[in-house]
């Protein structure tokens, strides 16, 4: 989805704006002051969650224009014309994605409050290097906080999960993406 800003105009503070979200084509009307978070979370992607509101949590990470960023620190209307994944692109219950199922399997979801945006930022990091070591997934994840575990079985799950993706396994139905 190409780029328009220049040609946006706020009637009495308000925006319409065209972006893709999970390869879908959405449309949003959002105030010249809200957050891409909190337009996100109106329209139902519950999955991004608001911790800190200020840039610092990593619970709002989506994938953004191709790479993780912070949807509390986005003006909503700078989104016109971007394409975004949220946690529901990457898998469903039905068919998860390996980084899904291993955060599962590895007992790295507590609460779940921090792991839509730490897995999303995972597939950030394997989709860039397949083969992480622990150090380097420990160095990409340092901006996604979470408040209940320890910070070793996630790091476990992202390097079961870039296992399985290399050797093409799945434990439940469907493929990768
Ligand atoms: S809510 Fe965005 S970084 Fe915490
Ligand atoms: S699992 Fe609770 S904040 Fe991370």
């Amino acid at each position: 989805m190409k780029k328009e800003n220049a040609r946006l105009k706020a009637v009495n503070g308000i925006f319409e704006i065209c972006l893709g979200i999970n390869g879908v084509k959405k449309s949003f009307s959002v105030k010249n002051t809200e957050f891409l978070l909190d337009a996100l979370r109106r329209h139902g992607y519950k999955s991004v969650k608001k911790g800190c509101d200020t840039g610092d949590c990593g619970s709002c990470t989506v994938i953004f224009n191709g790479k993780p960023a912070l949807a509390c620190l986005i003006p909503a209307f700078t989104a016109h014309g971007s394409e975004i994944t949220t946690i529901e692109g990457l898998g469903t219950v039905q068919n998860p994605h390996p980084l899904q199922e291993a955060f599962v399997e590895a007992g790295a979801v507590q609460c779940g409050f921090c792991i839509p945006g730490m897995i999303l930022s995972s597939k950030h990091l394997l989709d860039a290097n397949p083969e992480p070591s622990e150090e380097e997934i420990r160095k990409y994840l340092d901006g996604n906080l979470c408040r209940c575990t320890g910070y070793v079985k996630q790091i476990q799950a992202v390097r079961m999960a870039a296992k399985r993706i290399k050797n093409g396994e799945k434990r439940f139905r469907g493929k990768a993406s």
